[in-house]
């Protein structure tokens, strides 16, 4: 018998089904917030699995994070533009990517990741597996070399924060469905993006993996386990590939 490699994980892992995040609509108090200490980030790597909300046309902060020396220090931004894609906008210490199409908003599950480094600012954002975006000089300006991403700071899914931790704003905020968020200190390449997608942890310089044990979730956030939701776990996805050949 052949087993998607998505539900070994699972098995191996004697987990039960991780479970996808549902923002059901724009609120200014829907959150989750992860629960880990960040290090340092001269270099990152972010990926998760996401269901756009297509209903509307306003920028959406996909996730926040925050230092006291610099609110804006890491985000990921997105919208749905005219000709119907999302376009996402990446933000490194308050500086801003322009924004970039990245897939179409078809109510799909989609897989992204976004690269940040701090050598010559360098990021680059990949979906579905491909890279669909990618520049040098993000924050690389200024007299003084770039910095890393700030240690110690407040990581806040589905907001953008305008004080540490809070001061949510309904228009800037996520509506849709995410999972499997994870967080590297590095930067993967296009073949680690590949196995991440495919449901593979890429372990090594892991800063976050995707645990419910490791969230804090406001309590209107729907949490919902249904296998089929997860395309991480989906029986039928072929793309899961088989290993027990
Ligand atoms: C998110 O998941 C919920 C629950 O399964 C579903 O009803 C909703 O349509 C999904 N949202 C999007 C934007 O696809
Ligand atoms: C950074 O820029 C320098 C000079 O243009 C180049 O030689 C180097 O390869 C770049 N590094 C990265 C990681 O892109
Ligand atoms: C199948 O899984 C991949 C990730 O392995 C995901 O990107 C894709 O959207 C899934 N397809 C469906 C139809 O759920």
């Amino acid at each position: 018998m052949l087993l998607p490699l998505c539900w070994l994980k699972f098995l191996l892992l004697g987990d039960h089904i991780v479970p996808v995040l549902v923002f059901r609509d724009k609120t200014d108090t829907k959150y989750v917030k992860v629960l880990s200490d960040f290090p340092a980030l001269p270099a990152v790597t972010a990926c998760a699995h996401l269901q756009w909300d297509t209903r509307t046309q306003e920028i959406a902060t996909i996730f926040s994070y925050a230092v006291p020396a610099f609110i804006n220090e890491f985000q990921l931004r997105g919208f749905v533009d005219e000709e119907g894609f999302v376009r996402f906008a990446l933000i490194v210490h308050g500086h801003h990517s322009p924004y970039l199409p990245v897939f179409r908003a078809d109510g799909q599950w989609h897989h992204f990741c976004v690269t940040w480094q701090q050598e010559n600012g360098t990021w680059a954002i990949y979906a579905d597996g491909k890279r669909r975006a990618s520049a040098s000089g993000l924050c690389a300006v200024g007299p003084s070399a770039p910095q890393a991403i700030y240690g110690q700071g407040t990581f806040i899914i589905g907001q953008d924060q305008d004080s540490l931790g809070g001061t949510f704003r309904e228009k800037e905020s996520f509506s849709g469905n995410i999972t499997d968020l994870h967080i590297w200190q590095k930067v993967l390449g296009a073949e680690q993006i590949e196995k991440v997608r495919s449901c593979w942890v890429v372990e090594q310089d892991l800063v976050f993996g995707w645990s419910s044990n490791a969230l804090e979730v406001e309590s209107t956030v729907m949490t919902t386990p249904l296998v089929i939701e997860d395309p991480c776990n989906d029986p039928s996805n072929d793309s899961c590939s088989d290993v027990l050949g």
